[in-house]
């Protein structure tokens, strides 16, 4: 069988991250590119060298042209500005849009059977703007960002009860902003609610952590965003999808009747396999979660308005 190519735009801390997480995974071939000249081709080099250490068989390229990505089957953009301390995500919507708008352009061109994922922000209105311009079936595009969120969560749990992270399992509904909704009542450790191991407040904290867990990055940096937790998590859903894993995940997919959205990509459990986002799981959701939900959905659709202007 010949091996999965995946190809990476943007070679840069997400984007080479993700190259590195593939290639150790052995997930496929991988093409790296970037419109600087050299810099994907440089990494993708470096990253072929460390194979022989780390032992991985994957062919790494690196490109500046797109006709190099030809013939994908998943390609991951994370072309796009990152936030400066103090920027809030939607800050970079302009800007992002413009430039996940001609990746999109470029890359549907040269593999339109391919399954795009989308991590450039304001993530929901970014995959919005990438399938409107690819016009693939909805189920062959989607964004990254409920892993990401999930596993801020599932990490402050882990060292708040100095348990494994392997044990800790989550949920998450709406946009990746500051309004994104972890659901607590379907979190478990090891299969034991979190309300029965840590108190209300405790949780809240957790809760409060995770939604600005972007920003506390972005402030420690200063240079740019977290790069490390999500590639990993874009990763994640690649080896879903390229295994036919049927795992679900938390990502943002294309939502008609579902939950009621009527026509717009947000936050929610939804089955990767083969076929992209299989299936979306809807779940019953108490009065106090539908509400929050929706404020997070009212602010994807208001991101959503400003890219369709931008179109
Ligand atoms: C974050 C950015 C990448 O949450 O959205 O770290």
């Amino acid at each position: 069988m010949a091996r999965a190519k995946i190809s990476i735009i943007g070679a840069g801390n997400v984007g080479a991250t993700a190259a590195h997480w593939a290639a150790a995974a052995e997930l496929g071939d991988v093409v790296l590119v970037d419109i600087v000249e050299g810099l994907a081709v440089g990494k993708a080099l470096d990253l072929r060298q460390a194979g022989p250490i780390e032992r991985f068989d994957a062919k790494i390229t690196g490109s500046s042209e797109y006709a190099d990505t030809a013939e994908s089957d998943i390609v991951i953009i994370t072309a796009g500005l990152p936030r400066k301390p103090g920027m809030s995500r939607d800050d970079l919507l302009a800007k992002n849009v413009a430039i996940v708008g001609e990746v999109t352009k470029q890359v549907a061109k040269y593999s339109p059977q391919a399954i795009l994922i989308v991590v450039a922000n304001p993530l929901d209105a970014m995959v919005y703007a990438s399938y409107k311009i690819c016009g693939f079936q909805t189920n062959r595009v989607m964004g990254m960002a409920g892993i990401l969120d999930i596993s801020r969560f599932r990490a402050g749990i882990a060292t708040e009860l100095d348990v494994s992270v392997e044990d800790i399992n989550a949920l998450l509904l709406g946009g990746h902003g500051d309004d994104m909704v972890p659901l607590v009542r379907y979190t478990s450790v090891a299969g034991i609610p979190l309300s029965e191991l840590l108190s209300a407040e405790r949780i809240e904290a957790l809760v409060d952590r995770t939604r600005k867990g972007g920003a506390e990055i972005v402030s420690l940096l200063k240079t740019g965003s977290a790069y490390y937790a999500p590639s990993a998590a874009v990763i994640q859903m690649a080896e879903a999808i390229l295994k036919d894993k049927k795992r679900i995940l938390p990502c943002a997919a294309y939502c008609d009747k579902e939950y009621g959205i009527g026509g717009y990509f947000v936050g929610v459990p939804a089955v990767l396999g083969t076929n992209g986002v299989e299936k979306i799981i809807e779940l019953k959701l108490t009065e106090n979660e539908q509400k929050l939900f929706q404020v997070s959905v009212q602010h994807v659709k208001q991101l959503v308005a400003q890219v369709d202007k931008l179109l």
